[in-house]
């Protein structure tokens, strides 16, 4: 078949009285401007062409089309004519019936360009989905008013409120698609069209009467969820498809699509989106960096983040050799790795089968000299620098020549475990978040002595076990953990001030945080960061205020949930917090020790000293290269550490508050409680320049 370019995406051509309309815009064939521009130029074409019948649209490369192109938003072209929507009714106004031809992925305004069409099929495993709420959306040409006209409300609502996608087996189940076809696109669409008639699209059919309870569906959003906003403007937008004429529905629609798009949620989401995928890029690679890849991993330890970090390999169907020190610790990380997998197997997540073929891919060992054929061994032992050492030259001695050797370590440094080892350029940190199976965020810490190969081919193994790996340097806490330092600093100097361990927590989850300071704390043990605190106390400068409430706490023995006591107490067996008279008088006691006189503090203040203090510090990463990116450190908060990802990470949201005020509220902070609230210089000069986004320095 012979084709025409009738724009720079898109390309037309005839075949027995069949015209086909191929989308080319690579890689997922975006609905960019001059994508829209050429298929409506080719439904021109298609209605003049005497010698057509019908037409079919396919895409070209490894998908049907991915969705609206995300790049435009709020840029000119996005809103550049002619809009998906009204490419959309051009389909939907055809005499001649137009099939669409899904193979890859449909989603977003790539299935609602097909609902637009007569006729869809797909291959059997097509993705078809509306996705847009995951970026804080609702569709915004028609995809609302046109899928529950097809699948009935119950169907559309779960696709579009939580932006399921299904196969082209189960779409042609639910009637999205007409049939399901094998092999290429073109022709298949073809043959369809051939023979098709012309049926109404979905936006022509009436849409059958329903007693849906939206209200209920609205009310069951959680508070918490990510996209909250978007998820209630679906329902809204389904709700209106059963009571409006489509015309009306159409616009409906897009006035809430509109809406959402200019609104700071889902800037901040699209943010998110884009920065996961920034992140994994490191700037100074060279471009011919070798990868080598992981066919076998080893883990040693199998305490909390070992078990965690063998699972997360055997998850992604990679052997692990999982080795401990004694067969009494193996069993006992063995049998919390089989608990877990039981957990997940009730829940209906993974059948009995699965967790055997997982399980069988977990090879454990008292014998260090079985990782000798790892390509990556990671270390998660005891958090102690001598232990660490000690297990690098062993595994220096037995690992073969190339293995990476990466360390979990949470704060130590990664240098100076690589100098015990006589290859320093294959030594990197790993550092996972707890449960290591579950958190997406791994901190891949780069030593000085690092290679660029060691590199890629961690952050490449990172993203095939499904995490979202972030490049950082070597310093005190890495990227997340140093900047908790600051963050927990002011919580507790806040409840020095008058504020409970509860109104801290409450005032930070309302912010968004997934827990309160606090809460986590306890979570975490606190002995942790007490065994941290101990170790810099003979670096830390005396004339700096210093807070003695979490030593006192740790002092009294109680380490959290796994002592039943913390900041809070627990009863037995329950990870309830209930406030504690106990804490109340270490807290009253430590203020007066400090001369710290106690008062009313408002939730406003308590988010603005611990959120403030997360980007100061976070700009000072940045300005150390510690961080490549300010948006590699929202990454960090918003995967790892339960930041409102409707916020964007701490350094979008310092941002949306305007850098200027950002640090003028710092200087305030700085004039009364002085040097720990020094401004971060990099905010200072950038604002000095008349900056408005850290990403310009
Ligand atoms: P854990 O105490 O639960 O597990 C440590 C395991 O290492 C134990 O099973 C112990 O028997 C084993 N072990 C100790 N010395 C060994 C040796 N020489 N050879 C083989 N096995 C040995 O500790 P956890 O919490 O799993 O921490 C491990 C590492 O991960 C630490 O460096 C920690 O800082 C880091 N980490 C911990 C996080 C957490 O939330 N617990 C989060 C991120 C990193």
């Amino acid at each position: 078949m012979k084709t025409v370019v009738l724009s720079e995406t898109v390309r037309y051509g005839t075949q027995d009285g069949v015209a086909v309309i191929l989308l080319d815009n690579p890689p997922v064939n975006a609905l960019g401007h001059s994508v829209r521009v050429g298929v409506a130029a080719a439904l021109d074409r298609v209605a003049e062409d005497t010698g057509v019948h019908a037409a079919v649209i396919a895409g070209s490369g490894r998908g049907f089309c991915g969705g609206a192109d995300v790049r435009q938003f709020n840029t000119p072209a996005a809103t550049a004519g002619p809009m998906l929507g009204e490419v959309i009714a051009k389909i939907e106004a055809s005499a001649k019936p137009v099939v669409a031809a899904i193979h890859g992925v449909a989603l977003g305004g790539g299935l609602e360009l097909a609902l637009g069409c007569h006729h869809r099929i797909a291959t059997a495993d097509a993705r078809l989905g509306l996705t847009e709420v995951t970026l804080g959306l609702v569709p915004g040409a028609g995809g609302t008013q046109r899928l529950p006209r097809l699948v009935g409300v119950a169907e559309a609502l779960d696709l579009v409120q939580h932006g399921r996608r299904v196969t082209g087996v189960r779409a042609a189940g639910l009637g999205l698609v007409d049939a399901v076809f094998e092999g290429d696109p073109i022709a298949a669409g073809t043959a369809h069209a051939a023979a098709a008639e012309a049926v109404p699209a979905p936006g022509v059919r009436s849409m059958a009467p329903t007693e849906f309870d939206f209200s209920a569906r609205r009310d069951a959003v959680g508070a918490k969820d990510r996209n909250a906003l978007a998820q209630r403007a679906a329902v809204d937008c389904l709700e209106a498809a059963t009571r409006l004429p489509l015309e009306e529905g159409l616009t409906y629609e897009r006035a809430r699509f509109d809406e959402l798009v200019a609104g700071p949620e889902s800037k901040a989401l699209r943010h998110v989106f884009f920065a996961e995928r920034q992140a994994a890029k490191i700037a100074d690679l060279p471009a011919d960096t070798a990868v080598r890849e992981v066919v076998q991993a080893a883990v040693i330890g199998a305490g909390t983040m070992g078990g965690g970090i063998a699972m997360a390999f055997a998850n992604a169907g990679i052997p692990v050799v999982l080795f401990e020190r004694d067969q009494q610790a193996l069993d006992r990380g063995l049998a919390r790795m089989r608990h877990n997998y039981d957990i997940t197997a009730a829940k209906g997540r993974l059948t009995a089968a699965q967790v055997e073929e997982r399980m069988g891919l977990i090879r454990r060992t008292l014998d260090l000299a079985d990782a000798a054929d790892a390509d990556l061994v990671i270390e998660a032992v005891f958090e102690d620098m001598d232990v660490k050492k000690d297990v690098f030259r062993r595994l220096d001695a037995v690992c073969k020549p190339g293995a990476i050797l990466a360390s979990n370590t949470s704060r130590l440094s990664v240098d100076e475990i690589a100098a015990v080892t006589s290859r320093p350029q294959d030594v990197i940190g790993l550092h996972f978040f707890s449960p290591a199976n579950i958190m997406r965020l791994l901190e891949v810490v780069r030593g000085d002595a690092t290679s660029p190969t060691t590199l890629a081919s961690c952050t490449r193994a990172a993203q095939r076990i499904g995490k979202a790996p972030v490049v950082v340097r070597v310093c005190e806490g890495f990227v997340g953990n140093r900047m908790l330092t600051p963050y927990w600093r002011e919580a507790n100097f806040l409840l020095e001030e008058g504020a409970s361990p509860q109104q801290v927590d409450q005032a930070l989850t309302r912010f968004g945080m997934a827990m309160g300071p606090h809460n986590v704390a306890d979570l975490a043990g606190l002995d942790i960061n007490w065994a941290t605190r101990k170790r810099l106390a003979p670096t830390r400068p005396a004339h700096l205020r210093y807070c003695r409430v979490p030593d006192r706490i740790c002092e009294q023995g109680r380490f959290g949930q796994k002592t039943g006591a913390g900041y809070y107490r627990y009863e037995e067996g329950s990870r309830i917090p209930h406030p504690d008279p106990v804490v109340d008088e270490i807290i009253a006691r430590c203020a007066r020790e400090a001369g710290v006189e106690r008062r009313a503090l408002t939730d406003d203040e308590i988010v603005e000293r611990c959120i403030l203090a997360l980007v100061n510090e976070g700009a000072q990463i940045l300005a150390e290269g510690i961080a490549q990116r300010a948006s590699d450190i929202d990454v960090v908060y918003v995967s790892g550490y339960g930041f409102p990802a409707w916020r964007g990470g701490p350094m979008h949201y310092a941002e949306t508050l305007g850098l200027d005020v950002t640090l003028e509220r710092i200087r305030a902070l700085h004039e009364v409680h002085g040097e720990h609230w020094t401004p971060a210089p990099l905010l200072q000069r950038l604002v000095a320049a008349g900056a408005t986004r850290f990403e310009t320095c």
